[in-house]
């Protein structure tokens, strides 16, 4: 069977195949450790009875847009910031983040293919980290875990993890989400279109399962299971193994799902996940975002991408170029050249285009402002990453370079 053969009809939510122990029976890596929290309890039962965030039938419109995608009719761009803030969520910052969005898909569609625009926002508030502590003025603290686990200040008061706050996320993504959903319709009557909608739609890593799990939701009309707290969660590299609680939570919600893809996954593995994720082939229904890092793309995906199209599974290819590139400047901070991000960039669509498949668009971390986190362009040296560097988790691009990225992307 090859990519974009027996494609069945929508598979319902209650098709066997979906079934199997809920998703809390299988270990869960990345989780805070706030269960004793005297506060826990009360938070879940509160968070349970909060409204959807998102409802199925744009989920579904979303789902429908992607397979365009999947077909290779349309590109897509995700995009945004690493970790969301909390504090940062008013109407003004958060039309920054859907213009960014925007501008970024403009100038995609500029090749002459429609751009589906999906941000990294309205819920991306927490962070999967490789270590559990990290050494601030001397002190082994708890890392920063992202704002709906704990706070980035250097205490460790500020860094113990708080259920509360998964409802003070619940708030800011909520906000968010309606202007996303207002912008969405403006759009819409502005450019009288009927059809598929372009975007801005959300997307955030589904990590914490307290708050995913509690916002998993029935659409009355359909009968629908479908995950409320997003159009588009993704698994991420630390939470995809096909035991794992992640995959199994995102495998019983009907939403368009993506998954990041490592250097160290085999094809063997991503042909699994691809399985639980998406038994019924549908296009749309599966993206797979690969972020190998420059030096192992190469190596890396074509054995996977045989896999996937072997296995008869009709993914969207995205490429992360950000992720497997991530180096310490000379003073300590996390950084990323834009020239490894262009080569890997290139070098992802080059591969996918030799194995006939679509190279379908970027997934990137992009300020609003020219931040200086990564060397390139605008950033000369690691000396000028300095001047305005404020990033709450990984370094993002600058709107120069994340174009740049676009440009060369387009280019290659
Ligand atoms: C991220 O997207 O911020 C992230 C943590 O990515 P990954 O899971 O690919 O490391
Ligand atoms: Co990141």
């Amino acid at each position: 069977m090859r990519a974009g053969l027996a494609v069945p009809d929508a598979v319902s939510s209650n098709d066997p195949r979906y079934a199997g122990p809920a998703f809390w029976q299988y270990p869960a890596a990345q989780q805070p450790n706030w269960h004793t929290h005297p506060e826990y309890e009360e938070v879940r039962r509160k968070i349970s009875g909060r409204p959807p965030l998102v409802s199925w039938p744009e989920v579904a419109a979303l789902r429908t847009a992607l397979a365009e995608v999947a077909a290779g009719d349309a590109h897509l761009l995700q995009a945004g910031d690493c970790a969301e803030s909390i504090w940062e969520c008013d109407s003004r910052q958060t039309a920054r983040r859907i213009e960014i969005v925007r501008a970024l898909g403009d100038q995609m569609a500029s090749a002459g293919t429609r751009v589906l625009r999906v941000g990294r926002m309205g819920g991306q508030f927490a962070k999967p980290r490789s270590r559990e502590t990290e050494r601030i003025g001397g002190r082994d603290l708890p890392v920063f875990r992202g704002h709906l686990v704990n706070s980035e200040e250097p205490t460790l008061e500020a860094r113990q993890h708080d259920p509360c706050r998964m409802l003070w996320a619940y708030d800011a993504s909520k906000g968010v989400l309606d202007q996303l959903h207002r912008t969405r319709i403006r759009d819409r009557y502005a450019s009288g279109s009927e059809g598929v909608v372009d975007g801005p739609w959300a997307s955030h890593e589904a990590l914490v399962l307290d708050y995913e799990g509690a916002l998993v939701d029935r659409d009355r009309e359909t009968g629908t299971t479908y995950l409320s707290s997003t159009h588009l969660p993704w698994i991420g590299e630390r939470t995809r193994q096909p035991q794992g609680a992640h995959v199994r939570l995102l495998a019983s919600v009907r939403n368009p799902v993506g998954c990041k893809i490592g250097p160290k996954s085999t094809p063997d593995e991503v042909a699994e996940l691809c399985e639980l994720l998406d038994p019924g082939r549908e296009p749309g229904r599966l993206t797979l975002i690969a972020r190998m890092g420059k030096d192992e793309v190469e190596r890396a995906l074509p054995p996977i991408v045989e896999a996937v199209a072997r296995a008869g599974h009709p993914v969207i290819w995205l490429t992360d170029p950000m992720h497997g590139n991530t180096v310490r400047s000379s003073s300590g901070r996390k950084t990323r050249y834009l020239a490894d991000i262009l080569e890997e960039a290139c070098a992802a669509k080059r591969v996918l285009r030799g194995h006939g498949q679509h190279a379908a668009g970027i997934h990137c971390e992009v300020a609003t402002t020219p931040v200086t986190e990564c060397v390139g362009g605008p950033v000369p040296d690691e000396e000028a990453l300095e001047r305005n560097y404020t990033t709450l988790c990984d370094p993002r691009l600058g709107p120069e370079q994340a174009s740049e990225l676009v440009s060369e992307w387009l280019r290659a």
